[in-house]
């Protein structure tokens, strides 16, 4: 394994990263202090452009460009962390939360000073009431060490921030359901245009920010754009923590640079598969992404090369798969959870996601026929591209991807009348 040596996680169970001089002694508020010295918000904007981060959150949108996107028209301006984090299979953000949560607040002033705004709201998941606890402890700390709040180390720049938390909907991790929420209102996506950009949060210019992607920001303009850049692919640099979950040795977050095989993901960081398995499937991006398979572990860890497989890095989260894993249920538990987590506004993702949850219920009880199947395999057309926001179209893509690859595996639960995998079944067949 080629060393990488960690730099969002860097001191991580080893130095108390939640208290100020520990934080300072790790390289903490050295940006702050630099940036409120030395740069103007412009040149913190051309610096993360020209770092190429993109956007830690799902979508890979490129950072100084989506900053760059705000109008200005002098408009009050909000920043807003977005700490909802309930992707099925990605569990980075709440590590970040808990354990260097002085490195989110360094990120969130950073940002928040680059794009001229005075408020900043962090929206934190409601289950997260530990890395609650904890955060709004590192902020009262901060803002008494004179990191937050009025005229910032003598600069004249004051920003403060104010914490919401969420109720668990996963919706509302949704960046325009996210503002409805913390307007007061019930989390559904807004219709865009506008995009936050131009009528965010109470119709201001609002930019919202992944938890990972903030973090990234004190370290560009500690180290510069040109040593982020360096880092993995040119369009798709930088360090990125990744989730690894299911039947691995070592489940758990890794930082990686980008760009690292899966394969290495796999073996060198989570320590294999466990003892007598083979690979069945992995998703390489959260519950929305599709699978790839056994041949395409030499794929890189970026959103590029997983995109020309077909399926997206998108939050993270690394789902590993083994023979022993059954693809209807696997699919039927992620269905399960897009539909219960739809918001209702859109038809196709209302009411699809409920049909293809059925159906595979059906499959998975031994009750499913082949008219089932000609459904899965063609309702795609229906239930992708024509929802509101990207949870419609989340339903679809593993499911598809597991149907094609494993034709006969579904189709064996109709012929069978039950789950091949049914350990019940397997008993009486030995
Ligand atoms: C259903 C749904 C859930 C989402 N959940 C999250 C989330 O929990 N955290 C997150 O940062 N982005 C989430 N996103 C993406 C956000 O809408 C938004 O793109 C992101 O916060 C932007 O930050 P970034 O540019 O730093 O990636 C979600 C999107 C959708 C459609
Ligand atoms: S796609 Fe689903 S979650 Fe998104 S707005 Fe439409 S109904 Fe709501």
């Amino acid at each position: 394994m080629a060393t990488f040596e960690p730099v969002l996680t860097k001191g991580v169970g080893q130095l108390d990263l939640t208290d100020v001089a520990a934080y300072r002694k790790n390289g903490g508020f050295v940006a702050l202090e630099k940036a409120l010295k030395d740069m103007t918000p412009e040149s913190i904007i051309a610096e993360v452009t020209a770092s190429n981060l993109r956007g830690r959150g799902g979508a890979g949108f490129p950072t100084g460009k989506k900053w760059g996107f705000l109008p200005k028209d002098g408009r009050p301006r909000y920043l807003v962390c977005n700490c909802d984090e309930a992707e099925p299979g990605t569990f980075k953000d709440h590590m970040l939360l808990e354990q260097t949560p002085l490195q989110l607040i360094e990120g969130l002033i950073l940002s928040a000073y680059a794009i001229n705004a005075a408020h900043i709201v962090v929206y934190i998941r409601g289950e997260f009431l530990e890395g609650y606890r904890i955060f709004m402890r590192a902020l009262s700390a901060a803002r008494e060490a004179g990191y937050v709040g009025d005229n910032l180390l003598g600069s004249g720049y004051s920003a403060d921030i104010l914490v919401h938390r969420g109720a668990g909907a996963y919706i509302c991790g949704e960046e325009t359901a996210m503002l409805e929420s913390i307007e007061g209102k019930r989390g559904e996506p807004r219709l865009k245009p506008p995009f936050p950009a131009n009528a965010g949060l109470f119709g201001m210019p609002t930019v919202v920010n992944n938890v990972e992607t903030l973090c990234c920001i004190p370290h560009i303009l500690t180290r510069g754009a040109a040593w982020f850049a360096s880092i993995g692919p040119p369009k798709s640099p930088g360090p990125k923590i990744i989730s690894v979950s299911g039947q691995v040795q070592k489940p758990g977050n890794y930082e990686i640079p980008m760009g690292l095989p899966a394969g290495e993901l796999l073996q060198d960081y989570a320590g294999g598969l466990l003892p007598g398995r083979t690979l069945k499937a992995i998703q390489p991006g959260g519950g929305s992404s599709a699978a790839i398979f056994a041949e395409d572990l030499h794929t890189g860890i970026d959103y590029d090369s997983l995109a020309a497989k077909q399926t997206m890095l998108g939050s993270g989260g690394f789902v590993v798969m083994d023979d022993t894993t059954c693809m209807v249920r696997a699919s039927m538990t992620l269905v399960r959870f897009f539909e219960y987590e739809s918001c209702g506004q859109c038809t196709p993702c209302r009411e699809g996601g409920q049909w293809v949850h059925r159906i595979l219920r059906r499959l998975e009880a031994g009750e499913g026929s082949d008219a089932d199947l000609l459904v899965l395999n063609t309702i795609n057309d229906t239930l992708t591209g024509t929802n509101l926001c990207p949870l419609g179209d989340s339903i679809m893509p593993f499911l598809l991807s597991v149907l094609r690859r494993f034709p006969q595996e579904f189709a064996e639960h109709v012929t069978l009348a039950g789950c091949p995998f049914d350990p019940a079944r397997r008993m009486v067949a030995a």
